[in-house]
C-alpha cells in the first residue's frame, strides 16, 4: 500500500508547526517536525563543544547525527522531545538553539546524515512532514505539497507573542532582524535552500487565521489524495 506523504514547507513563524500538527490530527497521520531534528543536532553538538569547530571534526559530527538518541513522546500536554533520555522540549524552542540549528543546517554532510532518519518517519497510514526542504529534497514524490509563508513583520509579531508566553523577554526589532537574517541564510544556502517545490500550493498566511489556512489546506489535500488513489 502506498504511504501518503504531505509536505508543509516554509519559513519559521509562518504557522507551519501549528498547522502541521492540526493536519496530522485531522488525517490521523504521523508527524515529522524536521526542524526539531536540526535543533536537537545543534544542541547535541554544542553540548559536546563541537559546534564551534564543526568543519575540523566533520566525521565525528556526522556520526553523532546518524546516532542521535532522540524520542518523540506524545503526552496530554503535547509532544515531548527527549535527547539522550533528557526532556529538552522547551530548550530546543529557544532562539539560542534555533541559531545552533541554523548553523548545522548549512552543512551538506550533516543534512545528508539526517536524510534517512527523516524518510524513516514515512509510515502507514501517512505522514505530514514539516520543514524547509520536505517537498523539494526529502520527499520529492509526496502526494501533496504545501508552501506556507507570511510577511517577515507578521511572523515577528507572532514570535514575540510566543516568546512572551514562554516567559522570555522579546523585542520586536531584534526578532524581526533575526527572522530576516535566518530567511536570508535559509534561502541563499547552497544545499536544500528554502523555496517552494514547483508543484507546491503556496499559501500566504499573513492576513489569514489558522482556521482559514487549515480549510485551504484540507481542501487541497483532499483533492490530491483522491488523485493518488
Ligand atoms: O523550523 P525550525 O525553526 O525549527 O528550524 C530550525 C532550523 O533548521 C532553521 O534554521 C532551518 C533549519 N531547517 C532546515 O534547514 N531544514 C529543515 N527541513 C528544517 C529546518
Amino acid at each position: 500500500m502506498n504511504i501518503h506523504v504531505i509536505t508543509i514547507d516554509g519559513p519559521s513563524g509562518s504557522g507551519k508547526g501549528t498547522l502541521a500538527t492540526k493536519i496530522a490530527q485531522y488525517y490521523h497521520y504521523h508527524l515529522l517536525d524536521s526542524g526539531a531534528l536540526y535543533r536537537l543536532l545543534g544542541l547535541s553538538l554544542e553540548k559536546r563543544k563541537l559546534l564551534e569547530v564543526l568543519q575540523d571534526n566533520l566525521t565525528e559530527c556526522v556520526e553523532i547525527a546518524r546516532n542521535l538518541q532522540i524520542e518523540f513522546v506524545a503526552t496530554e500536554q503535547g509532544i515531548r522531545v527527549l535527547l539522550d533520555h533528557e526532556d529538552v522540549s522547551q530548550v530546543i524552542r529557544t532562539e539560542e538553539v534555533g541559531a545552533f540549528a541554523s548553523r548545522v543546517a548549512v552543512v551538506p554532510e550533516l543534512r545528508d546524515a539526517l536524510l534517512q532518519r527523516q524518510r524513516d518517519f514515512a509510515q502507514l497510514p501517512g505522514l505530514i512532514a514539516d520543514g524547509r526542504d520536505m517537498g523539494t529534497v526529502v520527499f520529492p514524490e509526496a502526494q501533496a505539497k504545501i508552501y506556507l509563508t507570511a510577511s517577515a513583520e507578521s511572523r515577528a509579531e507572532r514570535r514575540v507573542k510566543q516568546l512572551q508566553s514562554m516567559g522570555e523577554d522579546a523585542k520586536i526589532d531584534d526578532i524581526l532582524a533575526n527572522i530576516q537574517a535566518r530567511d536570508k541564510r535559509d534561502m541563499e544556502r547552497k544545499v536544500a535552500p528554502l523555496k517552494p517545490a514547483v508543484d507546491a500550493l503556496v499559501i500566504d498566511s499573513s492576513l489569514l487565521t489558522i482556521d482559514e489556512v487549515f480549510t485551504q489546506m484540507v481542501n487541497y489535500i483532499d483533492v490530491q489524495l483522491a488523485k493518488a488513489f
